[in-house]
């Protein structure tokens, strides 16, 4: 291990909090194993609260001013990938007129031009992949042809997966979507994808164990036994206030319910999730961020007090693993499907964009620890389906199969980060191949 301490690589995440938290937790196993990390992100809009000590960090200017919002995603991607690019290859340049400490680039999928910047200063580069590897191999067959995107209420058929309908299918894969830059950056993740001599992907092989073989060379997950915090988060948690209230509430009594860091309910569905988590009678604790607050219906969290919690940010691992949660309302981020996985919570998925879909279907009827709410003719999900949806995972005649099943993954993804376990030996094999070239 002793060429390992002298060894350091390069992380680059696109800086969002769904495809931070997933690097930095590849980065602290990394440094687990004996690597040097620096981790890059951007400081033009994001500001961490906290940020964790065995991990270097570089912030680059990614040239946005304004706030990053889901109104403005699609005009920061294009700053983004201008401005980002230009400043990091000088951050690498300068790094290495003062003896290059970098030997490998681990990058963001989304940048798969990453990898030429890395070769050109002589480095070699891995992408991570922050989706599914189900969600990769429909990307895959997207830049390869061989994906017929089918019509509304049509299905399509690819290897290893179950039959996929329209609206299972990441929503990206639309052409039709308004956000084309994200849409691009997306689609091009497979651009180069033969190239790269290793693939890292934010899975664990048990749980895609049928997948296209090729988003199957490494697979790690985080070390899901002692670790409880990402260590970096743009958004402040309110852990005290969580921790207390949950700790008032008895076992398995309390639904969960987060949206990630990014999507934007319209006041509507706001209204009727709200309404429908008091239908449900049980106890709720809410992730509303605070861009989300105003759509929430008038003196509601008043009105709840005596069942629920609102909240802008939680300590979500610590949430999952609390023994009073016995269910967490989901959009099916993957962070947030991976967790639930790891942790053994069962999940009523209520997709809202990307990627969300393919998980909400592979959360109902791959894995089977949970059930996906039914939109209505009007695109909306009515108070009646939520309170359904939660009695039936919270109570109903399925919900001793949906824990079942949920310890079944909590455990198997224990087995695979423990020492020898298939995220746990990918990952020394990786390691040790950066080492020794
Ligand atoms: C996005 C996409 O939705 C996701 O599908 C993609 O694969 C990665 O980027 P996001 O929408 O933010 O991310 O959702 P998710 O992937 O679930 O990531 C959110 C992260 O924030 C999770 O790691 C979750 O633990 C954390 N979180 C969320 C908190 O720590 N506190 C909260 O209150 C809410």
């Amino acid at each position: 291990m002793k060429m390992a301490m002298e060894t350091r690589i390069l992380v680059i995440p696109f800086p969002i909090q769904g495809h931070l938290n997933p690097m930095l937790q590849l980065s602290k196993r990394l440094v687990s194993k004996g690597l040097k990390v620096t981790l890059v992100s951007t400081n033009s809009s994001l500001k961490p609260n906290n940020i964790i000590s065995s991990i270097d960090f570089e912030f680059i200017n990614d040239g946005f001013d304004a706030e990053l919002n889901p109104e403005t995603f699609d005009e920061y991607i294009k700053c983004f990938k201008v401005v980002f690019p230009q400043n990091l290859a000088k951050f690498m340049e300068s790094r290495k007129s003062l003896g290059f400490p970098f030997k490998f680039v681990v990058y963001d999928s989304g940048m798969p031009w990453m990898l030429d910047v890395a070769r050109d200063l002589g480095l070699d580069g891995a992408p991570f992949f922050t989706q599914s590897c189900a969600v990769n191999a429909v990307y895959y067959h997207l830049d390869q042809g061989t994906l017929k995107v089918p019509s509304e209420g049509c299905s399509v058929a690819l290897p290893s997966m179950p039959l996929l309908g329209s609206d299972d299918l990441p929503t990206l894969v639309y052409e039709t979507d308004s956000r084309q830059s994200l849409r691009e950056l997306i689609v091009n993740q497979m651009l180069n994808i033969h190239e790269p001599n290793w693939i890292l992907c934010n899975t664990f092989d048990k749980l895609e164990e049928e997948l296209d073989q090729r988003f199957h060379q490494n697979t790690w997950t985080r070390d899901w036994r002692n670790d409880n915090d990402y260590g970096l988060s743009l958004f402040k948690p309110y852990s005290e206030t969580c921790k207390t209230w949950l700790d008032s509430k008895a076992i398995n009594s309390v639904v969960y319910v987060s949206f990630g860091s990014l999507a934007a309910v319209g006041e509507e569905q706001m209204a009727e999730i709200a309404w429908g988590l008091r239908r449900s009678n049980s106890f709720f604790l809410w992730v509303v961020r605070e861009s989300e607050s105003q759509k929430l219906p008038k003196n509601f969290s008043e009105e709840t007090s005596d069942k629920g919690l609102v909240v802008s940010w939680s300590p979500q691992l610590e949430v999952l693993a609390h023994k009073s949660v016995g269910c967490f309302m989901t959009h099916c981020g993957w962070n947030s499907t991976l967790e639930a996985l790891s942790l053994g919570v069962p999940m009523v998925a209520i997709p809202q964009w990307t990627d969300q879909t393919t998980n909400a279907k592979y959360v109902e009827d791959v894995w089977q620890v949970g059930v996906r709410v039914k939109v209505n003719e009007k695109g909306i999900v009515t108070r009646e389906e939520i309170e359904v949806c939660i009695r039936e995972v919270m109570e109903g005649g399925r919900s001793k199969d949906f824990r079942r099943n949920s310890e079944k993954w909590k455990e198997l993804a224990k087995e695979a980060v423990d020492e020898g376990g298939s995220s746990d030996k990918n990952l020394e094999e990786f390691v040790a191949a950066i080492v020794s070239t």
